[in-house]
Formats: C-alpha cells, structure tokens, sequence
C-alpha cells in the first residue's frame, strides 16, 4: 500500500476541505466518498426508486458508474439527506466498497475522506484523521457554503439536518461513523479552517516520518 491518508468525521466537519489540502501538499489523488452514495441517493431519487427499500437502494449502488459524480445536484442539501438514508442499507455499503478499495490500492497512495475509511475501506492506511467539530459550528459552516452556491436553507434547519445525519450515521453498532483506534482525533471547533488544515498537516507529517522509517525496515 502506498501513503494513503484516511480521514474521517461527520457531516461538515470540514474533512472534505482538509483531504483537498492534505492531496495537494502530497500529490495524491483524493477521493470525497460521501459522493458516492450522493450519487446512489440521487440516481435512485430521479428514478422514482425508495431510497429506504434496501433492494431498490443496492441495485442503484451496483449500477454506479464514477462518470456521475461530477453533477452539481451531488452538493446540495437534498442529496445529503438522500445519501445518508441509502448509506445504513448494508447492501449499498458492499457495493460500493471495491470501487473505494481500488482507489485506495493506487501507486503512490491515496487520500479518501468518508466515516468508514480508517476501519472498512483502508483500515491499513498509515494515515488516519477522525476529523470533528460541535454540531453548532458544524451547522454555521455548511450554511455559509450552501449561501454561498445560493442554496436558500436556515441555520436552525441545517442544524437539525446535522443531528438527524449524526444520529443516523452513528446510531447502531454496525453504522460507519467511528474512529478507527489508531486515529489521530482533531476537533476543529475553535479553529479555522486554514489553523484545521496546518493541524491536518502536523498530524500526517508525523505519520509520514513514521511510515517511511517502516518502510527502511
Ligand atoms: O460526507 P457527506 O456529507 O458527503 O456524506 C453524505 C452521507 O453519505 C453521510 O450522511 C453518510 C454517507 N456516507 C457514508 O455512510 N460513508 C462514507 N464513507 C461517506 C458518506
């Protein structure tokens, strides 16, 4: 396995913003797998499916094609919500494991941001963030992104979408938001993004000096 950095955390805990940066200072790909269930909502929403049947869910997730996951729908509010109600049918999760695990095989490594990446999807990586923040900060950063692309949406709404998704992706034994054990954990609550990111950036670095002197043997 090459440097692959797994980061982890719940809804608009600025993960995504973190696993872009950490990419670029790397040149690594990077992969936000949030977008992959998006996709597999929204497909399944279009086609007039039940996003809580967990047959109709699974074959929208076997039939996901990676060419979809540049659409703009895949960013809004609505395909949040879409995503997190296929995500708990363990079906989809199955079929969309590989596509991630191939990502993650890639020469020289990867970065892939998503709730089960540290303990499903690469649980070797030499990497791993669990990326976290209150659900009140939380709430105002993903507002300030949804105004800012002319989304109309309250704070008080979106803060109640955050609890909801927390709930939902966190609830049961078997659900995929948790930090692997060997996480390093970073609650961004008081920080800004860019102090995040330089956070983001020691952590892995430690990583990193650690995973080469493993690779020197
Ligand atoms: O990170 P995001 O907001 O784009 O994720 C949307 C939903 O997709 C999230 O509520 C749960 C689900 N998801 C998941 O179950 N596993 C992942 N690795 C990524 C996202």
């Amino acid at each position: 396995m090459g440097f692959v950095i797994a980061v982890d955390g719940p809804a608009a805990s600025g993960k995504g913003t973190i696993a872009q940066q950490l990419a670029r200072a790397y040149g690594l790909p990077c992969l936000d797998s949030g977008l992959l269930y998006r996709a597999v909502g929204v497909t399944l929403q279009r086609a007039g499916g039940d996003l809580d049947d967990a047959a109709q869910a699974e074959a929208a997730a076997r039939a996901f094609d990676a060419g979809a996951l540049d659409d703009d729908a895949l960013r809004t509010r609505a395909a949040g919500e879409a995503a997190s109600r296929v995500a708990v049918h363990p079906g989809v999760r199955r079929a969309l494991r590989d596509f991630q695990m191939r990502f993650a095989e890639q020469e020289p490594g990867a970065v892939i941001d998503g709730r089960d990446i540290g303990t499903v999807i690469a649980p070797g990586a030499p990497a791993k963030l669990f990326v976290t923040a209150s659900p009140e900060v939380r709430a105002e950063r993903r507002w300030l992104q949804l105004t800012a692309k002319g989304e109309a949406a309250s704070y008080d709404d979106i803060l109640a979408d955050i609890r909801l998704r927390d709930a939902r992706d966190s609830g049961r034994a078997d659900s995929p938001l948790a930090a692997a054990i060997d996480a390093v954990l970073l609650d961004t609550t008081e920080m800004s993004i860019s102090q995040a990111a330089d956070a983001a950036r020691r952590i892995i670095e430690t990583a990193r000096a650690r995973w080469e002197k493993s690779l020197k043997g």
